[in-house]
């Protein structure tokens, strides 16, 4: 089976033939159309999939919108199997709003709170996923993590996106006034934990972990911003985030403003993003 993008949609081919094709209205509206002979056999269902997927639909991070015209009463069901629902008449429509995960939320108000970082520390830098967040937004970063296999897959990952801008180091958190001076950072990220797809047994420890974030708020600058994906559960228990949250909720109001991003419908244990912002 192939798919082509003509000029007016996409055709869906089986052995050169044409069964099927979906067409965008001037109203940019999808419009689907399956030769008889094929229908019910999903030929309908694979091409529409193709569409959304290359229009966006399946996106994991970005919402999306597409609209779609109902061609009789009876393909409702069809559709509604895709997300879509009646909008007005024959005209529907599917809405996606993606997730937002721990990780996704503490990105989005980093972004927000400081965007134009000249420093930024990533401190786990684990797989490299919020390094390379950080290499978009920042001038300089520096990332480091305890585990060799972390800086390798920070490393990699880096390469293959062609960040330039980041400094990779095997170096403990706890050490963090090695890597910049007081004042020098205007974010540093922390997501605790262990390494997905690593050993399990390895994870961040609450002694260390407080140091860090100590060292962390001095190498801030002042108006710069700390982000820290606490997690808990099977194997990490509970000490750390309880630890972690008991010494954010000593922070002087005078000099920090610190917010707790408590998912309020997920289990307890859903990771658990906190911001804090020092005070100029
Ligand atoms: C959840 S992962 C980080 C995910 C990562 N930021 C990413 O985007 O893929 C937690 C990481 O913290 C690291 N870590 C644990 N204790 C550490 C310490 N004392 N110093 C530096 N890194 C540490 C672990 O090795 C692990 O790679």
């Amino acid at each position: 089976m192939e798919i082509k993008k003509e000029q007016e949609g996409w055709s869906l081919y089986k052995e050169g033939e044409k069964v099927g094709c979906c067409r965008v209205t001037g109203e940019e509206a999808l419009e689907l159309w399956v030769t008889p002979e094929w229908r019910r056999k999903g030929y309908g269902s694979f091409l529409l999939k193709q569409v959304l997927r290359q229009t966006g639909g399946y996106q994991p991070r970005q919402p999306s919108c597409h609209r779609a015209v109902l061609g009789h009463e009876e393909e409702l069901p069809f559709w509604e199997k895709f997300g879509f629902v009646r909008e007005n008449g024959n005209r529907l429509v599917r809405r996606r709003q993606p997730d937002l995960s721990g990780v996704e939320l503490s990105h989005r108000l980093v972004r927000d709170l400081c965007p134009a970082p000249g420093l930024a520390i990533d401190a786990t830098c684990g797989n490299g996923y919020d390094t390379l967040f950080l290499s978009t937004l920042a001038r300089r970063v520096i990332a480091l993590d305890i585990q060799p296999q972390a800086v390798e897959n920070t490393r990699r990952r880096l390469e293959e996106a062609g960040a330039d801008n980041v400094q990779v180091l095997l170096e403990d958190h706890a050490n963090l006034d090695r890597v910049a001076d007081p004042g020098e950072a205007d974010c540093v990220l922390f997501n605790f934990g262990w390494l997905p797809g690593g050993d399990h047994a390895i994870f961040s420890q609450p002694e260390k972990s407080i140091a860090a974030l100590e060292k962390a708020l001095e190498l801030l600058r002042p108006g710069g911003v700390l982000s820290a994906v606490l997690y808990s559960g099977e194997g990490i228990g509970t000490r750390e985030k309880e630890e972690i949250l008991k010494f954010l909720q000593g922070l002087p109001l005078t000099r920090y403003t610190v917010i707790v991003c408590r998912y309020a419908n997920y289990h307890h244990t859903a990771p658990l993003p906190c911001i804090v912002v020092k005070k100029g």
